[in-house]
């Protein structure tokens, strides 16, 4: 069991690190807006993004009642799971496609940042921080709706239109009798059902 003093400074070190993951955030947020294609997509995104600002500013809140200077410390696994998410997405060539590694990348940090935020406000609460605790709650609910809110989306269309293109793949799963038989045919829906802009 780590001491109260080491985990005081184990809070603090998350806290730099959060910090740092969002800042990362507000950069990778809008290259992902500017390369998404759906409507819905782009929204929760912009919103998220919002939000993350907001998320910047209450911890900048958490430095003042902890009495430490407004700091980050690198945060290598948000910078890991932005590249590797723009490596991906670099190579869809199809909207639909993109769209769903888009929401894919997107999710991985907000499971990152669920995983941060729900430990320091354990640990907060232990060490009877319980203001700082509460502004770490408060976002960690922000996390999880932005969270749901992607999984809506690409349980609605995204994924379903990712599984219909490509190179013939699903004719393959067709005849294979797999699930993604359902998911191409209702891929097929016209593009005012899907809530889906025009085709670039
Ligand atoms: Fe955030």
């Amino acid at each position: 069991m780590p001491t109260m003093d080491s985990l005081e400074d184990l809070l603090k070190d998350e806290i730099k690190d959060i910090y740092d993951a969002e800042k990362q955030l507000t950069k990778a947020l809008p290259k992902l807006i500017k390369k998404a294609t759906a409507d819905d997509l782009k929204a929760a995104l912009q919103n998220h993004l919002q939000e993350t600002e907001e998320h910047i500013a209450r911890l900048e809140q958490v430095f003042d009642l902890m009495q430490m200077p407004p700091r980050g410390k690198k945060c290598e696994g948000m910078q890991h799971l932005i590249e590797e998410g723009n490596d991906m997405i670099g190579e869809c060539e199809e909207d639909g496609t993109r769209d769903a590694v888009i929401i894919a990348a997107a999710q991985k940090c907000e499971h990152y940042e669920i995983a941060s935020y729900g430990t320091i406000r354990v640990w907060a609460n232990l060490l009877d921080h319980t203001d700082v605790a509460s502004i770490f709650e408060d976002t960690l609910e922000e996390e999880k709706n932005a969270d749901l809110k992607l999984t809506e989306i690409a349980e609605s269309f995204v994924n379903e239109e990712a599984a219909s293109e490509g190179d013939g793949d699903e004719e393959e799963e067709e005849e294979e009798g797999k699930t993604m038989k359902v998911a191409a045919s209702r891929s097929r829906r016209p593009a005012a059902a899907t809530g889906r802009k025009a085709r670039r």
